[in-house]
């Protein structure tokens, strides 16, 4: 499966969600997930992240291990979304920032 990643916290693109065939991102207040059983593994939404938040299960960083219990959580609770909206005002802001973590909103 893939896995979205800390970076994508308060970035939040969704330039993702358009190139999913299987339509498989759920979305929260500042964060997108992937549903691990519904994900086919066709990479094609990887590159289209802006801020490299997309990983491959196999190549999560370390340090990110937690999303990939993070997205199957929160992939059964958040609506599906399959259509790109606008990124929040201030996304340049926090684009690399550490520690995102904390910010993430349920
Ligand atoms: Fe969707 Fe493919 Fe990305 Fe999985 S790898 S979330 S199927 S675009
Ligand atoms: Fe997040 Fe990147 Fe998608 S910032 S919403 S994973 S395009």
């Amino acid at each position: 499966t893939f896995v979205v990643g800390e970076n994508c916290i308060k970035c939040k693109h969704t330039d993702c969600v358009e190139v999913c065939p299987v339509d498989c991102f759920y979305e929260g207040p500042n964060f997108l997930v992937i549903h691990p059983d519904e994900c086919i593994d066709c990479a094609l939404c990887e590159p289209e992240c802006p801020v490299g938040a997309i990983f491959s299960e196999d190549e999560l960083p370390e340090d990110q291990a937690v999303f990939l219990e993070l997205n199957a959580e929160l992939a059964q609770v958040w609506p599906n979304i399959t259509e790109m909206k606008d990124a929040p005002a201030d996304h340049a802001d926090w684009d690399g920032v550490p520690g995102k973590l904390q910010y993430l909103e349920r």
